[in-house]
Order: structure tokens, then C-alpha cells, then sequence
């Protein structure tokens, strides 16, 4: 299936598209060999949730015809949530985060320990911050969201830890592969005011932001029209799933991240997830959410 018009890719870095790949779809996770975790005391497969579809591995560069569809039109109007950006750090803020040495993090607990161990480089990290995302903020709110880990070579690395045990351990985690997020309380029609995510590579290596270039608005009338599915039975909670039971051939869309590079998406709007898929080190991620676009 060929990638239609919808949510837009826009980014400083000349030649971004050379290095972004696409492939023909998903498929359910069990279709799929799943990549294992061979990381320090780690040796596991990942379980995903029942209902998880993940990304085929079948990646190819993007054709002409795609980079025009995925690339906005300089007088088209790029606001929050129609608009994925992505883009390097500037070397100043670059600097503070490698004083705090998050790179060199082993496991997860590790980064938090930093940011407790350096306080006032902490402080002064979150300043920098605020001064920097101000510049792509459009003078609405926006707030520090989250800090964390993922082990390498994970297919798809979102879960919901809400549900998992307390004291849970990696092992213990269902990921549920690709999905739109539920922020915000909203409806498919309203997942578009959820904002969006500044989410930034810590890391030492390459990490993958993987997405579909429709916002969930595209996929329910997708759903409606082509495949007839009743108003009534598609939801937030269930879209996902739908779509890509009924969609298998849809293209996702994989942008590799590099250490301090960022990507800003509305993961409200439209499906996504991360994946360090063949890394080797330790994937460390900082989170803002607000309405940011430039
Ligand atoms: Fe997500």
C-alpha cells in the first residue's frame, strides 16, 4: 500500500530523508521473530501485550514519489499536530547533558542516580531547557514529562507500567507494541488537542522513532469508509489494533535518532513507538510534552 497524505515530516538537517526508511507494514507480534535482550544480567525475549502489532523489518529507503508526500509544502501551515519535527541540539545544551554523563549510563536506575548525584548540574539542565523549548513553545505550556531507559535491542519498547506489579522487573513488562497514546482523556476526534512530545536521545547510540503518517482522525475514516466498521466500535483504546488488523499493508515510517538529536510528535494523534532494535547500549530518553512546532 502507498503512504497517503496526512501527518508531515519537517526537519533542519539537510538531507534527513536519505537516512529515514520505510517498509510494507505490520504485523501481529507473534508473526514475527522477536529480537532478545542480551544486555549485562539480562537475558530474556520480551512478551507483548496479546493484541501488540509490531513493525516488519523489511526497511528500504524512501522513494521521490514518498518524500513528496511525507515533506510539507513550504506554504502549508505546520502547527502541533498535523507536523512531526526533528532536529540536533544546539552544542550548548549538548554540553550540559554530557557533563551529566547520561551516556554513560549501564542500567536504568543509573540515570536518575546521575541527576541525584549532580544536583545543581541538574538545575541547571532544567533552566537551560526551559530557555531552549521557549523557542518552539508558541507561547503555550509546557512541562519536563519524564526521564527513563530502555534496554537494547527491543523491537517496540513502549508498555504501560501503570499495570505491572510494584517492584516489576524488565522481564516482567508487556510491551505493547505499535499504538497512539492516551495522554490525555480525550476521543479520537479530540486526540489532536493532546499536544505533543519533545523527546530527546540521551543515549551513546542511534535509537529508532518509528510512525504512521496518519493522524487517528485518517485512521477511523479509513476504517469507516474503506472497511465499513461501525462508528460505535472504534475507540481510543481499540484503533490501534483495528487498523492494523485491517490495514497489515500500511507503511511504517523509522527516523533514526542520534545521540542528541530530537523528534517532536503528536503520540496522542497517531500511532508510533520507539525501538532499539539492534543497539547495544543503554537507550536513554528525556520527555517534554507541550504544543510545541516551528
Ligand atoms: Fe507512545
Amino acid at each position: 500500500m502507498e503512504i497517503r497524505k496526512g501527518i508531515r515530516l519537517h526537519s533542519t538537517i539537510d538531507n534527513v530523508f536519505n537516512d529515514i526508511r520505510i517498509n510494507s507494514g505490520t504485523t501481529h507480534h507473534l508473526n514475527q521473530e522477536k529480537s532478545s535482550v542480551s544486555y549485562l544480567d539480562w537475558n530474556f525475549v520480551p512478551n507483548y501485550e496479546d493484541k501488540a502489532y509490531v513493525a516488519k523489518r523489511n526497511w528500504r529507503k524512501l522513494l521521490a514519489k514518498e518524500i513528496e508526500v511525507l515533506k510539507p509544502k513550504p506554504s502549508e501551515e505546520r502547527n502541533y499536530y498535523n507536523t512531526i519535527y526533528f532536529g540536533d541540539l544546539p552544542g550548548e545544551l549538548k554540553g550540559v547533558f554530557e557533563e551529566l554523563k547520561f551516556a554513560e549510563s549501564l542500567y536504568p536506575d543509573d540515570v536518575l542516580g546521575k541527576m541525584k548525584q549532580h544536583q545543581e548540574l541538574t538545575m541547571k539542565l532544567s533552566s537551560y531547557m526551559q530557555r531552549y523549548l521557549m523557542d518552539f513553545a508558541n507561547n503555550l505550556p509546557f512541562h519536563f514529562h519524564f526521564i527513563g531507559a530502555n534496554l537494547p535491542n527491543i523491537d517496540m519498547v513502549a508498555c504501560d507500567t501503570t499495570v505491572l506489579p510494584e517492584g516489576y522487573t524488565e522481564e516482567d513488562k508487556k510491551y505493547m507494541g505499535i499504538h497512539n497514546d492516551g495522554a490525555e482523556p480525550t476521543t479520537v476526534h479530540g486526540s489532536y488537542k493532546s499536544g505533543n512530545r519533545f523527546t530527546i536521545n540521551l543515549g551513546a547510540e542511534t535509537r529508532y522513532f518509528l510512525f504512521v503518517n496518519l493522524s487517528l482522525t485518517q485512521a477511523y475514516n479509513m476504517l469507516r469508509k474503506e472497511k465499513n466498521i461501525a462508528k460505535e466500535k472504534i475507540n481510543l483504546v481499540n484503533i490501534s489494533e483495528l487498523f492494523f488488523k485491517h490495514f497489515p499493508d500500511y507503511p511504517v515510517i523509522r527516523i533514526p535518532q542520534k545521540p542528541y538529536q530530537y523528534y517532536i510528535a503528536p503520540t496522542d494523534h497517531c500511532f508510533h513507538d520507539g525501538s532499539t532494535y539492534g543497539m547495544k547500549n543503554l537507550d536513554v530518553v528525556m520527555i517534554y510534552f507541550g504544543k510545541f512546532q516551528y
